[in-house]
């Protein structure tokens, strides 16, 4: 598969989320359900993943690098991936307090163009497939990124019907069946899949004084050493 020509619709979702996401980067770590999401996806991963500390990882979509930072001493050296410059800017300035030196930082698109390292021993990403009109051909390039035998970890939220969001601008999907994520796995030959839910983000719905719950799930699998991608 080949990264397709975007639509108006697709570049105009990527434009929105750019601006969106650049003015949230100062406080995106204030609200206390984000940090609580991150540890469970990054706890989540470990539980899933033999991580050791030779792997190089990329995480695409890092935001703040919440889920990268927690990870940061299980593994060798993290890229972590996002097309908001104000996140990544956040995410240096975090990683320096906290002395971590082992994340590197790059602006990039993976819809637009595939990364110039293809050597990834694992690919993480945390809520952001929702963001992304064409998830096949994203997860397609996480797989192109990965060494033979690599591992990919993707967290998102579970299907729901529109609420999540206080404005659905840029968002792409109202969260993701768990189903289509592990049939777009088993596509691209992945091995030892597994998807299960891991988290309930919990809300005030907007409308009412009643807390609604949204299920995250974590989908992982092993990139086939034989399979061309
Ligand atoms: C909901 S936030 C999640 C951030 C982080 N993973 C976390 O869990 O806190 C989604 C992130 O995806 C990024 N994003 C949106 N569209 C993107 C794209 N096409 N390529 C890369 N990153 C994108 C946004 O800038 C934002 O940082």
């Amino acid at each position: 598969m080949t990264l397709t020509t975007m639509t108006s619709d697709q570049e105009h979702i990527r434009n929105d989320n750019v601006k969106r996401f650049d003015e949230a980067a100062t406080d995106w770590e204030e609200k206390p359900q984000r940090v609580a999401l991150a540890r469970k996806v990054a706890e989540a991963i470990r539980q899933a993943i033999p991580l050791s500390g030779a792997m190089q990882v990329l995480e695409y979509g890092c935001g703040t690098g919440m889920v990268s930072r927690a990870l940061s001493q299980d593994v060798r050296k993290i890229v972590a991936v996002d097309t908001s410059p104000r996140m990544l800017e956040v995410l240096r300035r975090k990683a320096e307090e906290e002395k971590i030196g082992n994340i590197e930082t790059l602006v990039h698109d993976l819809t637009r163009q595939p990364l110039p390292d293809k050597d990834f021993d694992l690919a993480i990403s945390s809520m952001t497939l929702h963001h992304i009109p064409d998830i096949e051909a994203l997860l397609h390039q996480f797989f192109a990124a990965l060494k033979p035998g690599g591992y990919l970890a993707v967290a998102d939220l579970v299907t729901e019907d529109g609420t999540f969001h206080d404005d659905n601008n840029g968002v792409a999907h109202f969260g993701i069946n768990p189903e289509t994520v592990r049939d777009i796995l088993i596509k691209n030959g992945g091995l030892d899949i597994g998807a299960q839910e891991i988290h309930i983000i919990e809300k005030h719905s907007e409308n009412s004084a009643m807390r609604r719950g949204y299920p995250v799930f974590l989908a992982w699998c092993r990139k086939d050493i034989t399979h061309d991608t």
